[in-house]
Formats: structure tokens, C-alpha cells, sequence
């Protein structure tokens, strides 16, 4: 600081001031001056000043007050005062120290003594300041402390509601899959009132299946598990878990459908999680804005793509020359995005929501979600009028097989295991009705004698608290029926079982996830191939 350090000299006598200045620019220092109070608050108001001397008697306005106005005004940044008394004034260099200033000089004074006190009170300036900025640091320091703490706190509750939320999905599979099975060999009934009630409770049972595979898909994280999915299921589910909350704040909701729509080859679970994310954003930008509203746009892109003129430039900056994409828009009109905030908002913990309220990772995690599908997500943002973000997915692969119905009836045995009688039960049942020629095992040891006995096209089986395991059971099966093995179909109530997902990737075996629909079912055994039972 020294040699360029500004002092402001405020003496009304023009050959002291003058005086003064030369010995200050001699030393390399920047001067100000100023003959009155006045002046010397304009001074100070205008420029940056690192050293005041001041004159103990002004004509406007006594030195204590003033030194006392400047000590005040800058109580955040050290800005010493060096006064300036005459010889005898003992009174008055009290009252100057009282009044805040650093130091005094008495007139006439040497100018080697002048200038030694100048750089005295700048060395002390210059200490404040770096004690100031050290704190200031500390300050920032400490902030960015509190924040990642919550962010952290936020992060493991979230940890901890996934896992919950995936113990009580699974729980709820079993009595779903029990209402929709027994529901759904109810419509026979003759009389219609007892009709719409069947239906409503097979709705009702399919809306609850939904919501416990949202629920699901939130709760799994990691590997990407990819599979063929309709465009449109994929947003449903997340709506069914966030349209009535959502319509409840009075906010407006619409989705569209574009025409030919392809299915997608994804981790459908991952790629909701982002829907909901980007649906959560905009729901939050909405609140509080007047005629809120959230609108999903789902369409199929040929390449070139262009972005249609409402969407704005940074969508429009985006191109693809990879073949067809489905785009998936979550627009709002909500407060938008401060251009000089866009560039931040996928890294990872960068917020404007309140400190525990926001982690500021679902956009980053959704664009590494969208990225790791051979995606992009984008977006457009006007600040004061709502926010399009886009997810652009790769059609891999035209042609998908859609799941023929088996409405040709279906023909051959089946054996089929489960703990749970009333699995049992609606399943044969079920199935009975569509022609099957079913036999029903409760422990793994029975269905192996009845193997021996006699061969079955399938076993449809859940293994759950039996004491084999799938890799055995597949295995000793194999072992039963060498000729023409039966195809086993497992059902599972299991998010997640690894053992179970090796042995279903190993022989390719199809599998069902409780609670299922009746169409589910049959359409799993599709692939049994008739074969002569006789001969096996
Ligand atoms: N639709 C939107 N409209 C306006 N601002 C948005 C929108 N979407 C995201 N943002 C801004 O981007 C920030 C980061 O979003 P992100 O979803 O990653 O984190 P978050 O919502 O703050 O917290 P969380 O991780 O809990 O979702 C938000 O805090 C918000 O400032
Ligand atoms: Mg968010």
C-alpha cells in the first residue's frame, strides 16, 4: 500500500496544506485535499482514502466532530486520522484522541517526523485490512460450512427415505398383487352394479401398482438396467405420483402426445427420477406465481432437428445428426433462470433454494442420467416468464416387438409355486380360465415329485422363504425333465435381488414382478412352445 496510498490532507491554511502535500508526493503518495469539513466529506465520499490528516481547526466545523463522523462512517475498513493540534493545545489533542483519532502531530512539526507517522498509521492500515480480509474469509468459509453441512444432512435423509420407501413398495406388492388378482376374475358377475365396483377396484388396485413402481424407480439408484418402455408410461407413472399434488396448489397441468411415438430402450426407473426432478423444479418455480402452470410436450424428432421458434435460443443452439430422438419437454411459467445463474445449474450442490431445503444435485444427477442414455438435457430460460427443460433421448432401434395378447387362448400345463395361498389360488385360477392345465405347489420339494411325475410346459414360481434357492431349483429341474425342461417363469414381489437378476440374465428367463396384471401373466407364457408331453 505504501507508496500509492491516497491521504487526504484538511487544513484551511493553503501553505501548510501545500507543504504538506509536496513532502507526501515526494514520497510517493497520492494526495487529496480539502480546506473545510465539507469538502473533506465530499472528498471521502468520493474516493478511497487510506490516511486522513486533519487540521484541528477548521472553519466549519470543530475537529472532534468531524474526526468523530469519519470514525463512524467507516467502522468496517480501518481509516486512521493523523491531527494536526497547535503546540499548547494539550485540551485539544485529548479531545482528538477521545474523539477517535490515531495520532497527532503538533505545529511546527519536522517533516522527517511528518512522514514517519504517515507510514506508521499505513503499516497499522495495512494490518487491519489483511486482519479484516482474513476474517471476511473466515466468514465466507464458515457459510460455505453451514450450507454443505445441511446439503449433507438432506443428502443421507434422502438416502434413508429411499430405502424406506423401497421396504414399503415391497411390502405393498403381495396384498396389491392379491386385490388384482381376485379383482380381475370378478367381472363375471351378473349384476352391473356389483360390475362397476369390480372395475373400479381393478383401476384402483392398478393406480396403487403404479404408484408402488414410481416409488420403486425413486428408491433404486445406480447400475442402469435398461428395457423396453412406452414413452408415454414413462410419463404417466411420474404424474400419477405428482398430478394430484400438484393440481391440489392449483397448479395447471398438461401433457401432449405426439404421433408415432417409438418405444424407448432405457433404465426406465433412472429416467422418470429425472422427470420427476425436472417436474419438482418447475413446481417449485411456479409457487407463488400467478396462473402457475406446468406443461409436458412429448414428441418424436427426425433428424434434422430444429428447435421450434418458442423454445428459444440455447434449444435452438441444439442439433442432432444421430438419427431419431424422443423429446420429452417440462416446461413452466414459473420465475425463470437469472442469465448469469444458467451457467451453474448443473454442478453439483449450486442452489437458490433455502439453506436444508434444496440440495442442488437433481439437475446434476438427472443430466448425468440423460448423458449416461446417449442424451441431452437442455434448456431455455426466460427470467420472469417460466423455464423449458428438454430430455432428448436416441431411438436406438425402430421394429420394437410389441407384446402380442393372448387372446388365441393358451394351451399346456403349468405348475406354479408360491408360500402364499392366495397367490396360488387367483393365479391357477387366472390361468385355469385361459385354458391352462394347472397344478399348484406350496414348497419346492413337492413340485419336484410332481416333475417326476409328469411333465409341465411351465413353472411359474416365487421362491420366497423356501429353503432352496432360484440358482437350485432352476438347476434340479433341468435335472428332472433333461429332455424338455419346462420353462421357468419367476415371480417376484423383490426390488432388488442379485442373485435372482444373474440367474434371469444368465438363461434369459422371463419374469414376473408382483403385483402383475392378469395380461402380464398371460402374456409371459407366450413363449411356451407346445412340445409333446408324452415324449419328455
Ligand atoms: N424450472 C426452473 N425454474 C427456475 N429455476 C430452476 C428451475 N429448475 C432449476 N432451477 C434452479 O436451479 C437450481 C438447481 O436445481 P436442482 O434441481 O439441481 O437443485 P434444487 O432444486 O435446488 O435442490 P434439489 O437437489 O433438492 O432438487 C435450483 O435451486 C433453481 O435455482
Ligand atoms: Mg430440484
Amino acid at each position: 500500500m505504501t507508496p500509492n496510498s491516497m491521504v487526504l490532507v484538511v487544513e484551511d491554511d493553503l501553505h501548510i496544506s501545500e507543504l504538506i502535500v509536496f513532502l507526501l508526493q515526494d514520497g510517493g503518495y497520492q494526495t487529496a485535499t480539502a480546506g473545510s469539513a465539507a469538502q473533506a466529506r465530499h472528498v471521502l465520499e468520493s474516493q478511497a482514502v487510506d490516511l486522513v490528516i486533519l487540521d484541528w481547526m477548521l472553519p466549519d466545523t470543530p475537529g472532534d466532530q468531524l474526526c468523530h463522523e469519519i470514525k463512524s462512517r467507516r467502522e468496517e475498513s480501518f481509516l486512521p486520522i493523523l491531527m494536526l493540534t497547535a503546540r499548547n493545545a494539550l485540551a485539544d489533542r485529548v479531545a482528538g484522541l477521545d474523539a477517535g483519532a490515531d495520532d497527532f502531530l503538533t505545529k511546527p512539526f519536522h517533516s522527517d517526523e511528518l512522514m514517519a507517522r504517515v507510514r506508521a498509521l499505513l503499516r497499522i492500515r495495512r494490518a487491519e485490512l489483511a486482519r479484516l480480509q482474513v476474517i471476511t474469509e473466515l466468514r465466507t468459509a464458515y457459510d460455505r460450512l453451514a450450507t454443505t453441512q445441511a446439503q449433507l444432512v438432506q443428502a443421507s435423509r434422502l438416502a434413508s427415505l429411499g430405502e424406506l420407501v423401497a421396504g414399503v413398495a415391497h411390502e405393498l406388492n403381495n396384498p396389491l398383487g392379491i386385490i388384482l388378482g381376485n379383482a380381475e376374475l370378478l367381472p363375471t358377475l351378473d349384476h352391473s352394479d356389483d360390475r362397476r365396483a369390480v372395475t373400479q377396484i381393478i383401476e384402483g388396485a392398478q393406480r396403487a401398482r403404479r404408484i408402488v413402481q414410481s416409488l420403486i424407480s425413486f428408491a433404486r439408484q445406480g447400475k442402469i438396467e435398461e428395457d423396453w418402455y412406452k414413452p408415454r408410461d414413462l410419463v404417466e407413472r411420474v404424474l400419477d405420483l405428482k398430478r394430484a399434488d400438484l393440481q391440489n396448489h392449483g397448479i395447471q397441468v398438461e401433457v401432449s402426445y405426439g404421433l408415432n411415438l417409438p418405444m424407448l430402450w432405457v433404465d426406465g426407473s433412472q429416467i422418470q427420477h429425472v422427470l420427476l426432478n425436472l417436474i419438482q423444479n418447475a413446481e417449485h418455480a411456479v409457487q407463488g406465481r400467478p396462473m402457475p402452470r406446468i406443461a409436458l410436450r412429448v414428441f418424436r424428432q427426425d433428424p434434422p432437428v430444429l428447435a421450434p421458434p418458442l423454445l428459444g435460443e440455447s434449444l435452438g443452439a441444439w442439433q442432432s445428426d444421430t438419427g431419431s430422438l424422443v423429446m420429452i419437454d417440462v416446461m413452466d411459467t414459473g420465475v425463470g433462470i437469472p442469465s448469469e445463474l444458467q451457467v451453474r445449474l448443473f454442478q453439483p450442490f449450486f442452489t437458490t433454494r433455502p439453506v436444508g431445503q434444496g440440495a442442488g444435485l437433481s439437475l446434476a444427477i438427472s443430466y448425468g442420467i440423460v448423458s449416461q442414455h446417449g442424451g441431452s438435457l437442455v434448456y431455455s430460460s426466460h427470467p420472469g416468464e417460466g423455464s423449458t427443460f428438454r430430455i432428448a433421448l436416441p431411438v436406438v432401434r425402430e421394429g420394437i416387438p410389441v407384446p402380442a395378447s393372448n387372446d388365441g387362448g393358451a394351451s399346456g400345463s403349468v405348475l406354479v409355486m408360491d408360500s402364499e395361498p392366495f397367490v396360488l389360488d387367483f393365479v391357477s385360477r387366472l390361468l385355469a380360465r385361459k385354458g391352462w392345465d394347472v397344478a399348484v405347489a406350496q414348497r419346492a420339494g413337492q413340485a419336484f415329485d410332481m416333475l417326476r411325475e409328469q411333465p409341465y410346459h411351465a413353472v411359474l414360481c416365487d421362491l420366497k422363504l423356501q429353503d432352496i434357492d432360484e440358482w437350485d431349483f432352476y438347476q434340479q429341474i433341468q435335472q428332472i425333465c433333461p429332455k424338455h425342461p419346462p420353462i421357468v417363469v419367476l415371480m417376484t414381489g423383490e426390488i432388488r435381488n442379485d442373485r435372482i437378476d444373474a440367474l434371469v440374465q444368465s438363461y434369459d428367463l422371463p419374469v414376473l414382478r408382483k403385483p402383475f396384471t392378469a395380461q402380464e401373466l398371460f402374456d409371459c407364457l407366450l413363449i411356451v412352445e407346445p412340445h409333446d408331453q408324452e415324449n419328455s
